[in-house]
């Protein structure tokens, strides 16, 4: 396994293309409403970060995906294809976003409630998943293991009852969409990678409400809940730092957890 430190300029590139993956969930949030279909919402991303970001969408043909952007829809784990499928009110959508700007990305995905209000259990889904996120996100620091944060994202999801997919994980991230190290989220304390600063890796939790078993369908992208319970996913891109971490891909609207 080799683990790229990133250097300062690395990590100055690093910076500007996780604001653009951020600001383009924030863009897209008053579009998520009942009616508009996924291929719309792929449609508005695309042209944001072309024209706007003049950056570019790394799905788009990466190993032959065919859109900018995965949305995955309630039973959906993660990569889900934009298409015809209109959103309906209580619906919950993960829209996964990556930018590549000066040769670097940034990767992030949040969720969200078509009608900003959904059955008790979906919100609880979707709520509980991001908070898996930050318990894993703020054990970053040098000296934490990758176990460490797998174990405890892990103990936080299903100590909620909830169950963590296992086939996808986090992943490096740099000039490479998808690098060493793979972070797991799952396993055991103490174990795995030693953080050092200068570690660029997303952290991107798939929390099932059922069983954590997955299906690929046969369009060759879209993971499914074997059982089709819900699933929720949240992803941000994440610096170590000499003391702890920054999020690259931080949101405003996450202030009152970072603050
Ligand atoms: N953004 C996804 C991730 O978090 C990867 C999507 S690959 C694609 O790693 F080809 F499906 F777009
Ligand atoms: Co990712
Ligand atoms: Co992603």
């Amino acid at each position: 396994m080799s683990v790229h430190i990133k250097n300062d300029d690395e990590i100055e590139k690093m910076r500007v293309a996780g604001r653009l993956g951020a600001a383009v969930l924030e863009m897209i949030g008053e579009h998520v409403v009942a009616g508009i279909t996924t291929g719309e919402l792929d449609t508005i991303c695309h042209n944001y970060i072309v024209d706007v970001q003049k950056a570019i969408p790394a799905p788009l043909n990466y190993r032959g995906f065919p859109k900018s952007i995965c949305t995955s829809l309630n039973h959906q784990i993660c990569h889900g294809i934009p298409g015809e499928k209109k959103l309906k009110n209580g619906d919950i959508l993960n829209i996964d976003v990556t930018v590549i700007k000066d040769e670097f990305h940034g990767d992030t995905s949040k969720m969200f409630i078509v009608g900003d209000k959904g059955a008790v259990a979906a919100e609880r889904l979707c709520r509980i998943t991001q908070e898996a996120m930050y318990v894993g996100i703020d054990l970053v620091r040098p000296g934490t293991t990758l176990g460490d944060i797998g174990h405890a994202i892990q103990q936080f999801a299903e100590g909620q009852n909830y169950s963590i997919v296992r086939e996808y994980c986090g992943h490096g991230i740099g000039r490479v969409f998808h690098e060493d190290p793979q972070v797991l989220h799952y396993g055991d304390a103490g174990t795995g990678l030693v953080l050092e600063a200068g570690m660029t890796f997303t952290i991107e939790p798939m929390v099932n409400i059922g069983k954590r078993d997955s299906k690929l369908l046969p369009d060759g992208w879209t993971v499914v809940t074997r059982d089709h319970s819900l699933s929720a996913q949240w992803e941000h891109t994440i610096l170590v730092t000499a003391d702890g971490h920054d999020v690259l891909t931080r949101r405003d609207e996450e202030m009152a957890h970072f603050g």
